[in-house]
């Protein structure tokens, strides 16, 4: 016999034999759940919505954004930070309990309903300028010229008392001054990123004239480049620039890029926050702002 393709009445045939059986018991077929698009499953990346929370943090945001933490960014448990860290991240628990208790101690985290301890919402930690979000970010404009832009008089401007932001937009061009420091124009290194953490810094010593830089504040700053050589950097610390991009813009995990979770331990941490200290010291005339943090880290400061 001679192969023929279905005739389409025999395609309209078995459409109509199949498509009863999609209607489930209860489910009319005007049902508001057959164009809902279906709830994410753990790990799919969705971009937040108009409701969702975000932080000034490009490690949780991520998280939240593949479903390992709250997908709204509310109610998020030290706990679940702390797994979530340590399941997708590939940092020990040891680093993770560490990170989540520094937060803590900087007064981030709140008794949450069930009295586990928390953050009610990512505003907690952008509300929380000079404690644990800073000036001299990567991704993020200093709030200062976030409040210059929305109006405020520069002059009322008091870095000690800024009032409670949402939401702290993503600054792309602040990621392409940091891949600018590329020297093959596919990776940074660990010497690019000190570059570019030292030339970040230095345009906010020149041009903020609110920005406070002590020990506690520039303290984050090393230890944050350090995630990024940490947690995206292969066995130098080098950083693929399609990986950074996907990460620091899109707050996804590169995936589908080939990244895959580290295994790093408190000490990996450590080891790359004393180099970008040391580095920013060479760039810096021998000089840190803020002066050296003691290291080790002291507690209070792991974030
Ligand atoms: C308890 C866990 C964590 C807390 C509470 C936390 C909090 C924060 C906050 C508030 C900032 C903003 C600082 C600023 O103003 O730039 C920040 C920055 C940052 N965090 Fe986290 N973080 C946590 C875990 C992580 C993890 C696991 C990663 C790595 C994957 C990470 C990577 C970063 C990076 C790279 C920055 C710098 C972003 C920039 O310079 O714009 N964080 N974090
Ligand atoms: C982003 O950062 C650049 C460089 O500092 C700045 O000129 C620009 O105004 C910022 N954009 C926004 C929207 O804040
Ligand atoms: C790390 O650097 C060393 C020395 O330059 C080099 O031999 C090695 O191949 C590098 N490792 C990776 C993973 O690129």
């Amino acid at each position: 016999m001679r192969y023929s393709s279905p005739s389409s009445k025999s395609i309209a045939i078995a459409l109509a034999l199949v498509a009863p059986s999609l209607a489930l018991p209860g489910m009319s077929s005007k049902s508001p759940h057959l164009s809902r698009r279906a709830t994410p499953a753990v790990g799919d990346y969705v971009a937040p919505g108009p409701n969702d929370v975000r932080s000034p943090c490009p490690g949780l945001n991520s998280l939240s954004n593949h479903g390992y933490l709250p997908r709204d960014g509310r109610n998020i448990h030290a706990t679940d930070i702390i797994t979530a860290m340590n399941d997708y991240l590939g940092l020990s628990a040891t680093f993770d309990f560490l990170q989540t208790f520094g937060a803590g101690v900087r007064g981030a985290f709140v008794l949450l309903p069930g009295l586990s301890i928390g953050l009610e919402s990512y505003d907690a930690l952008t509300n929380s300028h000079n404690k644990i979000e800073h000036d001299a970010s990567f991704t993020r404009s200093d709030v200062f010229f976030d409040l210059v832009a929305s109006g405020v008089d520069p002059k009322s401007i008091d870095n000690n008392n800024i009032p409670p932001m949402h939401n702290p937009p993503v600054n792309t061009t602040l990621i392409d001054l940091l891949v600018s420091f590329s020297k093959d124009g596919k990776t940074l290194t660990v010497d690019d990123i000190a570059d570019a953490r030292h030339a970040r810094l230095q345009s906010t010593v020149a041009f903020n004239p609110t920005a406070v830089l002590q020990s506690e504040q520039t303290g984050g700053l090393w230890r944050e480049a350090g995630f990024v050589s940490l947690v995206l950097g292969d066995a130098n610390g080098t950083v693929r620039i399609d990986w950074l991009r996907d990460w620091f813009v899109n707050e996804r995990l590169p995936i589908e890029l080939g990244w895959k979770k580290p295994n790093a331990g408190i000490f990996d941490i450590l080891s790359y926050a004393n180099t970008y200290e040391a580095a920013e010291k060479v760039r810096n005339g021998n000089n840190v702002p803020g002066g050296t943090p003691e290291l080790p880290i002291q507690f209070g400061s792991v974030l």
